[in-house]
């Protein structure tokens, strides 16, 4: 357990794992941003001066290709993507100082200082390696996008690094029958020389670094592991196309998406250094710097962050993080998140139906320090909102307040300083933010909800509301009113890292400035409160389970196949009746000079002769056409072209090419009927 400094005031910044631009923000991300954010919130209410930044991740294929599917440039599909986890994040109330881009020209400079320095040390190697190409794609493929089946089982459709049947892994030059999953061509082997950074020159350190206090005892335990397996080099390049940045003097080279990604944390940094005069970036990120750097990540990606970035840091000068803190993933009702059970949930479909608080408060509530699992228990969620937080925190409030209000014109009374309890909430206070400090935030809800029901207790046994009655105990009403609303003012400032909203309407509430952690040993006598208004509401397990459902049908609708070229917006069935379509014989057929795509067509519609232009020249010699009928719209306005007046607009279909079809005539169709 690491104690805490009281009085000095430590510099600090904290980062959250920086969100991939190509998706939504969901609550499995919000547990991670929620846990930094109240860890956040704390310190700077002990007054530390404490700055928390993310950014989005930007780079890599995934979004390249994301982006060419939908037809926009790749920094127009990352601005739309942050515009999006900024609000998601900002609703929730996780309020970062910074929220920056991995692509922008902060985190380039740093990229390129930190490779050029890496280099210049003899960190980094060059070798030539044999990837998998698409050479319809013409790009070397990514593990994820080669599908094939498994070299050892032989399960088809297998992913390039491992198989989901047999677990086994592997290289996706191995797979059997590979196929590229961006074009479905089959891969060829393709030689490119690669820039690899020598992780191994760090082992001396990394070993002594990894158990000095900077990381959890389970993170360093499986380090070992890694260690004893040898450290490999790690190859930070790929070739173009890449959307990212291109390696100083390696042309058409990039760095690897996961080089940039944490340097986008000192990137973002910089970029809020850049905007305030209270900041420098030295101050925090030189080597000698006695500020402290903490990194809040998943445990999926402890390698990259305990391994690769501290020996980045450390090869470029620069100082390495104070801690990095690893969480385990979030599961629903100990499944793992389903979309088609709709536990898949994203964090503005959770804002439909929920407040941010109830899901801070729950995190907050069960959240400790080690690597594990965290369960959000659909039941349990509902228990703990309703008790904790309607049953005994707001409870205390709404027991007395009206007395104040009605009985002593909304005044508190005086001489309640050494009240025993008042003070026993004070002392509480060192342990309490002991436990934030360590992230064992679920022993401080146990103690802070332990106080509340101490304060229920009391309210419970000196009975306002009976002594209320009578003009000899009215005092004593005035007195426990007023002690128990200093005691929810304390229990609101322990709780007010999880809670921010409601502990800013209960400072409206007490008619008080925003509360710090130190206010918790003032109390409040002969001080006007304002009314009491309800300020958390109780929940029922339908709107969880609205929620579930929206999330469900959600994923069903982004499964619908969807179309290569998108449809055009609906059209009402009025629109669709003004259209008439009629069957008409091609009469004759005619090449246009100087047109390459179009046949001028005679269009019989039982007597009514049109003259349309039609582009299916690529797919009928004209002579092959007189004498078939088509569907037309027959009551298309003319249509002046170069060739002459068109008439109207034949309907073909087929993929295009030399497969365009016309209607064969048959029994049934007639020239000039209307097709239906
Ligand atoms: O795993 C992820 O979601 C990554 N986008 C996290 C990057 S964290 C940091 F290194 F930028
Ligand atoms: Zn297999």
């Amino acid at each position: 357990m690491s104690s805490i400094q009281q009085n000095n005031k430590r510099r600090i910044l904290i980062t959250s794992a920086l969100p991939y631009a190509n998706g939504s923000i969901h609550i499995g991300h919000m547990l991670e941003h929620i846990q930094t954010d109240i860890w956040t919130r704390f310190q700077k209410s002990r007054g530390h001066q404490c700055i928390s930044v993310c950014a989005d991740d930007t780079h890599g294929t995934p979004i390249m290709l994301r982006a060419q599917k939908e037809g926009i440039s790749p920094e127009a599909f990352i601005a739309a993507t942050q515009e999006e986890h900024i609000k998601d994040f900002e609703d929730f109330l996780v309020c970062y100082d910074n929220y920056h881009s991995t692509h922008s020209e902060e985190n380039r400079e740093f990229c390129e200082l930190i490779y050029n320095r890496l280099n210049d040390s003899g960190h980094i190697a060059k070798r030539t390696i044999t990837q998998l190409y698409d050479p319809e794609k013409q790009m070397f493929l990514p593990d994820r996008f080669v599908k094939g089946d498994c070299p050892i089982c032989g399960s088809p459709d297998q992913y390039g690094d491992n198989c989901d049947n047999c677990s086994a892994t592997y290289s996706p030059t191995e797979l059997k029958n590979p196929k590229s999953a961006v074009s479905g061509a089959t891969p060829i082997n393709k030689d490119s020389e690669h820039y690899f950074f020598k992780l191994t020159d760090f082992e001396a350190m990394l070993k002594k670094w990894t158990r000095d206090g900077h990381i959890q005892e389970q993170i360093a335990n499986k380090l070992d592991e890694w260690f004893e397996t040898g450290l490999q080099q790690w190859d930070i390049s790929r070739d173009a196309p890449y959307f990212g940045f291109e390696i100083p003097n390696a042309p058409n080279k990039y760095f690897y998406v996961w080089v940039d990604a944490p340097i986008g944390y000192m990137a973002s940094f910089k970029n809020l250094c850049d905007k305030r005069d209270d900041l420098n970036f030295d101050d925090f990120w030189k080597t000698d710097s006695d500020a402290e750097v903490h990194h809040f990540i998943g445990k999926d990606i402890v390698y990259f962050h305990t391994l690769f970035w501290p020996a980045m840091l450390h090869g470029s000068g620069f100082r390495k993080p104070t801690k990095v803190h690893a969480h385990g993933f979030l599961t629903v009702d100990g499944k793992k998140m389903s979309k088609t059970k709709g536990t898949f949930i994203k964090a503005r479909t959770y804002l439909k139906h929920l407040s941010p608080e109830y899901l801070r408060y729950y995190f907050m509530a069960k959240l400790n320090n080690r690597v594990e699992d965290f369960d959000l228990n659909l039941d349990d969620f509902v228990a703990r909102i309703n008790s904790d937080l309607v049953g005994k925190y707001i409870n205390i409030a709404s027991r007395c307040a009206n007395f104040i209000s009605k009985r002593f014109d909304g005044k508190l009374t005086q001489g309640i300083s050494q009240h025993p309890l008042i003070k026993e909430f004070q002392q509480a206070s060192d342990k309490i933010a002991q436990a934030y400090e360590d992230k064992q935030y679920s022993s401080a809800i146990r103690d802070i909800m332990a106080l509340a029901d101490k304060a229920n207790q009391y309210i419970a046994t000196e009975e306002p509301w009976v002594k209320i009655k009578d003009e000899a105990t009215i005092k004593q009403v005035h007195e426990v009113s007023s002690v128990s609303l200093n005691l929810f003012r304390i229990l609101t400032i322990y709780l007010k890292p999880a809670i921010p909203s409601i502990a800013k309407q209960v400072e409206a509430f007490l008619n008080v400035k925003p509360l710090t952690w130190q206010d918790a040993q003032n109390i409040l006598q002969e001080h006007e409160i304002n009314r009491f208004k309800p300020m958390v509401q109780r929940i029922e397990r339908k709107h969880l389970d609205a929620m579930i459902e929206e999330s469900r049908e959600e994923a069903e609708t982004a499964n619908t196949p969807q179309l290569a070229e998108p449809l055009k917006p609906e059209i009402e069935f009025s629109d669709f009746d003004k259209l008439d379509l009629r069957i008409a014989k091609i009469v004759k057929a005619e090449h246009v000079e100087g047109a390459e795509k179009l046949l001028r067509l005679k269009l019989d519609l039982d007597g009514v002769i049109k003259q349309v232009f039609a582009g299916i020249k690529s797919a009928y010699q004209p002579e092959e056409l007189e004498g078939k009928l088509t569907v037309m719209v027959a009551n298309l306005k003319p249509r002046k072209m170069r060739f002459g007046l068109s008439e109207g607009m034949v309907l073909a279909a087929g993929p295009g090419g030399k497969e365009l079809w016309i209607l064969n005539p048959d029994d049934g169709a007639q020239p000039g009927m209307r097709v239906k």
